[in-house]
């Protein structure tokens, strides 16, 4: 069967989407099996594959049956703001997400190899500082939105530092993502425009003086990526850095303080903020319907005729939850599932990602330790859209911590200049840290 027969479709967009998706799946699952018909806007379908050995199947023979290559199905959209919106996620663009064979390994490549040069314990220590400078400026209130006050504001302002900017870029940064990516039409287009600007910028300022960080290592990269592909590569690791990383913080969180083996854990260690992470990646994963693929040539796949030329996209939300028998102990994915993809598109950065995260949520917690959500979980915000799980808002209360309360609190670890001597209560900082960019402040 091919898409135009399927007139009962799910809708991934919409306000009954965004409160519970997966009662979607879960109605699509006992429809269509594995794989679903679906509109991602008004008239704009694909097939969805919510079954977790389906999905697996897609995602583990790329380069075979399936491809990433976008280009034949963006040219049969028709000319209408939904189709404009869906080529702006999806339309073909010469970066790793969207090409295979030897393409990709080139691009999969430059990518891993800059962010291998990233050493894990000043990332750590520059999530800590980032995230104490964060939480300074709420803790005193005694309530906060954790989305717009801390989880947005974590990855904007640790990737703005690892690409080589300075700290007053990532408001004007902040602003222009999240025009791009939760408004539609004008909104939208100055987001798109000032987000452009600002790799542009980076580009033009990185060529003249290089430093210690991802930008000038992407430009020295021996593989030698063109000027498009440099940008298309930048905006392609920005916007897969940003959202999906401060989707994970906020799920993960909202999780933890409105479930009491995690909340007790904040004090007695019941559940570990790891478990917490484990489980948001499993049930709510960041990246939810984000996998776009497509087939070279006609095929039927778990009981759905599908042809080239139409999208085909994994739910790593819907074949997460699938019911399935397989015991716990034989899954060999640590319980995150396909939160972070499979196969030869798999997140490359999944490691920095779950660093962020944890360090992020555990200096939250370690300051804050009675954090408590001002609505019951039910009743939080979700945004819309086809292809991610993100909290509008987190409102929680908490005792409220003063700067000049004694012992370890968010104020005693301000950055340092590098004329500032560290104070006896700071905590230990490795000499690089502080001199060498990009990690130093
Ligand atoms: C440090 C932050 C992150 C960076 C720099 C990053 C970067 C990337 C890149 C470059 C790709 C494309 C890889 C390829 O096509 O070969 C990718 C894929 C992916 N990422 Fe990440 N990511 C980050 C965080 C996350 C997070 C937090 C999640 C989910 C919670 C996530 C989920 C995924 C998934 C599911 C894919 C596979 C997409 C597909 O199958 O087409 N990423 N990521």
């Amino acid at each position: 069967m091919t898409l135009r027969y399927m007139p009962d479709a799910g809708r991934l967009y919409g306000p009954e989407y965004a409160r519970d998706p997966q009662a979607i799946y879960a109605q699509l699952r006992v429809r269509h099996g594995a794989v679903a018909p679906v509109e991602i806007a008004p008239s704009i379908e694909a097939h969805l594959v919510i079954g977790y050995r389906a999905a697996l199947d897609v995602l583990t023979n790329v380069g075979g049956v399936w491809s990433k290559n976008s280009s034949a199905w963006q040219e049969r959209l028709p000319d209408t703001p939904e189709a404009a919106g869906a080529i702006a996620m999806l339309g073909r663009r010469p970066n790793a997400l969207f090409s295979d064979g030897a393409e990709h390994a080139r691009y999969r490549k430059v990518i891993s190899d800059c962010f291998e040069q990233i050493q894990p314990h000043k990332l750590r220590q520059m999530v800590s500082e980032v995230s104490d400078s964060l939480i300074s400026q709420f803790a005193a209130k005694g309530e906060a939105d954790l989305v717009a006050d801390f989880a947005r504001l974590i990855p904007v302002r640790i990737f703005n530092r690892l690409f080589g900017r300075p700290d007053a870029d990532s408001a004007g940064l902040t602003q222009a993502l999240s025009d791009m990516m939760e408004a539609d039409g004008e909104t939208g287009a100055r987001g798109s425009d000032a987000f452009g600007r600002y790799i542009g910028e980076l580009i033009q300022t990185k060529h003249a003086q290089r430093g210690e960080d991802l930008t000038s290592w992407l430009i020295d990269h021996p593989a030698a990526l063109q000027p498009e592909e440099l940008g298309e590569t930048l905006v392609l690791v920005m916007a897969a850095a940003y959202e999906p990383t401060a989707n994970l913080i906020s799920n993960t969180i909202s999780r933890m303080v409105s479930d009491d083996r995690y909340f007790s854990s904040l004090t007695n260690g019941a559940l570990s903020t790891y478990d917490a992470l484990m489980e948001a990646l499993r049930a709510e994963p960041a990246m939810s319907n984000y996998g776009p693929y497509f087939v070279r040539q006609p095929v039927h796949f778990h009981g759905t005729w599908i042809q080239p030329a139409e999208l085909v996209l994994v739910s790593y939300a819907a074949a997460n939850t699938e019911p399935t028998n397989v015991p716990e102990e034989l899954r060999s994915d640590g319980g995150a599932y396909l939160g972070f993809g499979a196969g030869a598109h798999r997140c490359p950065a999944s490691d920095p990602a779950v660093l962020i995260a944890m360090t992020a949520i555990e200096r939250l917690t370690s300051h804050l330790c009675d954090l408590e959500l001002t609505v019951p979980r039910e009743e939080l915000p979700w945004r819309p859209g086809p292809f991610h799980r993100a909290l509008a808002h987190l409102p929680v209360s908490f005792t409220p911590i003063r700067p000049d309360q004694p012992g370890d609190s968010p104020w005693a670890m301000q950055p340092l200049s590098s004329s500032t001597p560290s104070a006896p209560t700071s905590p230990a900082r490795s000499v690089d840290y502080v001199t060498s960019a990009p990690w130093s402040s």
